[in-house]
């Protein structure tokens, strides 16, 4: 079942409550994507721990927390204790991603790994196990709003043949220009959790956004 986690980087920081609540309930969002940003990783800053803390409290919705920061092994685990369901970190970024994941994983989070477009999967292959989701970013990280890119559909299929050739359940995330116009090709190439955020809090409704885009995916 396709699985649709708004960011909430497209939605109004000074009511985050708010926000997090229309895309609640039934049929509304899976998880909420948190973007973490530390104007070193990628040139832009967002939030940190004492925002997801808070964030946490204020919503049911699980947090799915974009890890966009220099050293993750070092800051990666506050995450969890401040309440992220699933963390991700950058391989781009990662010193030591296996200790890393396990460590999430340990702290009782799901421990995922994003790849930036000019980053290939094949040198992960056998650190899938270790993951319990992969992200491939569809556009350069940093900012939301932009154009989805094509060229990463085939990043996409040769990281599903992976992790069914391996038979993982992990899940395989796409984040980055996802929209009515894109997420078919995005599912039909193998991905499940599909991250939209100008697609969901640009809509009038955006819960309906949300299941709107499930039913794609599913189509
Ligand atoms: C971009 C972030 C994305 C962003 C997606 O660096 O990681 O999560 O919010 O926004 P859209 O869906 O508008 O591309
Ligand atoms: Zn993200």
């Amino acid at each position: 079942m396709a699985q649709i986690n708004p960011s909430i980087l497209s939605a109004d920081f000074a009511r985050l409550a708010e926000e997090a609540r229309r895309v609640e309930g039934a049929d509304g969002a899976d998880w909420l994507h948190v973007d973490v940003m530390d104007n070193h990783f990628v040139p832009n800053l967002t939030l940190g721990t004492p925002v997801v803390e808070s964030l946490g409290r204020a919503t049911d919705i699980p947090l799915d927390c974009h890890l966009m920061i220099e050293e993750p092994d070092r800051w990666a685990p506050a995450y969890v204790e401040a309440g992220a369901g699933s963390v991700t970190f950058h391989a781009e970024a990662a010193a030591a991603p296996v200790r890393l994941a396990r460590e999430i994983r340990a702290k009782g989070a799901r421990a995922s790994m994003a790849l930036k477009p000019a980053t290939p999967i094949e040198p992960y292959e056998d650190l899938l196990p270790e993951l319990d989701m992969l992200l491939v970013m569809t556009v350069e990280p940093g900012f939301g709003g932009q154009a989805f890119l094509d060229i990463m559909l085939p990043k996409i299929r040769r990281t599903r043949q992976l992790i069914d050739k391996h038979g993982l359940q992990m899940w395989l995330q796409v984040d980055g220009g996802v929209s009515a116009a894109t997420i078919e090709r995005c599912a039909e190439a193998g991905a499940d959790v599909f991250v939209a955020g100008s697609a969901v809090y640009g809509a009038e409704d955006p819960a309906a956004a949300v299941r709107a885009l499930r039913r794609q995916a599913a189509a």
